[in-house]
């Protein structure tokens, strides 16, 4: 949520006019009360939940939230599709009654057992909704500080409503990397005409999605990076009905999820929503029992010798679903003298390909797309290559790889999901993956940030290597530090050399 003090402002002009509903805070007594927030941004919202990484069986607090997600019922969490693309349920968990992310006194948090997707999310602009199913025997507890906000029904008209869109998203998106607030944010704004999201041109598509936002002068409250899946809650405009201080009742319906947008903020770019409005999109969100989606067992692996006018085929990838439907699409790339992989394109699509001359000295994998009625999920096969020409002479069948070749095509995201430091030493565990493969190095940068001895510059920066262990988890120990505060700043790698953006987290060292 971008909350600058103009914003601010104006949000509390907003609340005076009961133009949007103020929040209880977590602590405050029971929903409904008639207790007013000041109308400064933060706020309780019952229906808003965060999703979180599961680590080891746990997650850590404050909460580190991916994005957020709204409560369907006590079993079902809707969110963002790309929020959960390459991830598998047991991966993540739902948080509900979270106000400050720092706090978990009233936190319910719950296991994801099954992700389900619009099986279109992915081929086609739009679908950008997913559906959490929590385990029957560990509901969320609704009442208080959390509770279920009801879908729109299909076809319910959008455009002029006022709403409330809620996260824990980016507040600067002009600095540098993540501006997350402790606090759940939240802003009202306006569902517009669909023209005024024309500047997206052919990726905003009127019937599958809601442009909204609220432009007052020189400020314009919008979601912003980190709010993605979050609810847009449609304020219930009932003049007779309450006033905007009683939650849930002033709001009747969840009508969009937040999707995307081009900066945060940006008044000819307003915040992009799923239109959950949308019959398609709503018959499927509201599936009382939503089909599972599949989930990755085994990678593909490519056949077959990496040489022009050779045949290559893609095979052994397995799904949690025995009989998925299948596309198989042939990605080739070159590598630059770093290592680092440029030109991406498709080759060809089904599962063979026929080397081409114009493959010569590129690198090949093959990425399966399989789906069910719950959406779909992506494997690569590791890379073979670089491909030899016709003349050369013919190796020797299985010799496929060059060592240290193993990588995908995707850009490597590293998350810092523990960190603790005693007796004056850091340790961080790293959890760095490329669609779904482990990355192949985790470098971190230590920086000292204060503790420094009186006028005497602080020791050098370091780069510290961490060690992988299974599945994509790193793990790095610091030597023995100075007391004081460090910066950490952790950077995937894959093994074609592609980077992924930094991570960080700042960690104080005690006497
Ligand atoms: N895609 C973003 C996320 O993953 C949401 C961006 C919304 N941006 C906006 N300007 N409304 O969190």
């Amino acid at each position: 949520m971008r909350s600058g003090r103009r914003v601010l402002r104006h949000l509390h002009r907003a609340a005076v006019a009961g133009a949007l509903l103020l929040l209880l805070p977590a602590t405050a007594g029971a929903v409904g009360a008639p207790r007013i927030v000041n109308a400064d941004g933060p706020a309780a919202v019952p229906w808003q939940v965060a999703l979180v990484p599961l680590r080891d069986g746990g997650v850590g607090v404050p909460f580190d939230v991916f994005c957020g997600g709204t409560v369907r019922d006590a079993t079902h969490v809707l969110t963002a599709a790309h929020c959960v693309a390459d991830d598998n349920a047991s991966s993540m968990a739902v948080v509900a009654g979270v106000y400050a992310r720092s706090d978990a006194s009233a936190a319910q948090v719950r296991a994801v057992t099954e992700i389900s997707t619009p099986p279109a999310f992915g081929t086609e602009p739009g679908h950008d909704v997913a559906i959490l199913t929590l385990s029957p025997l560990t509901p969320l507890t609704l009442g208080g500080t959390v509770a279920a906000l009801p879908v729109v029904p299909p076809d319910g008209a959008d455009v002029g409503r006022t709403a409330v869109v809620s996260g824990w998203g980016n507040t600067d998106p002009g600095a540098l990397g993540n501006t997350q607030p402790d606090t759940l944010l939240y802003g009202s704004v306006t569902v517009h005409d669909p023209a005024a999201c024309q500047a997206y041109g052919p990726a905003f598509v009127a019937s599958r999605m809601l442009c909204a936002g609220r432009t007052n002068g020189a400020s314009t409250v919008d979601a912003c990076q980190g709010d993605s899946g979050g609810p847009l809650a449609r304020y219930d405009d009932d003049p007779s009905g309450p006033d905007g201080t009683q939650v849930p009742a002033d709001f009747d319906a969840l009508i969009g999820v937040v999707s995307f947008g081009r900066g945060c903020g940006d008044p000819g770019f307003p915040g992009v929503y799923t239109r959950l409005a949308e019959p398609t999109i709503n018959a499927f969100v509201t599936q009382p029992a939503p089909p599972a989606r599949l989930e990755p067992l085994t990678t593909p692996s490519i056949t077959g010798i990496p040489a022009a006018g050779q045949a290559l085929g893609c095979t052994g990838a397995t799904w949690t679903d025995p009989a998925p439907q299948t596309v198989v699409r042939w990605l080739s790339a070159k590598t630059d003298a770093q290592g680092a992989i440029t030109d991406v394109r498709v080759d060809g699509t089904g599962p063979a390909l026929t080397v081409g001359d114009g493959d010569v000295g590129r690198i090949l994998t093959c990425e399966v797309r399989a789906t069910n009625a719950g959406g779909s999920r992506r494997m690569q096969a590791r890379l073979v290559g670089p491909v030899i020409a016709r003349s050369d002479p013919a190796p020797v069948r299985g010799q496929t790889l060059a060592p240290g070749n193993v990588t995908t095509l995707a850009r490597p995201t590293a998350r810092i999901t523990r960190r603790h430091c005693a007796a004056r030493r850091c340790r961080l565990t790293i959890v760095a993956k490329a669609a779904g493969v482990s990355a192949a190095s985790v470098t971190v940068a230590q920086h000292r940030l204060s503790g420094c001895p009186g006028g005497t510059a602080c020791r050098r920066d370091r780069v510290l290597h961490a060690t992988r262990s299974a599945g994509g988890v790193f793990t790095v120990t610091t030597g023995r530090l100075a007391p004081g505060r460090y910066r950490f700043t952790a950077v995937a790698s894959s093994a074609g050399g592609l980077r992924g953006a930094p991570a960080s987290a700042a960690l104080t060292v005690r006497r």
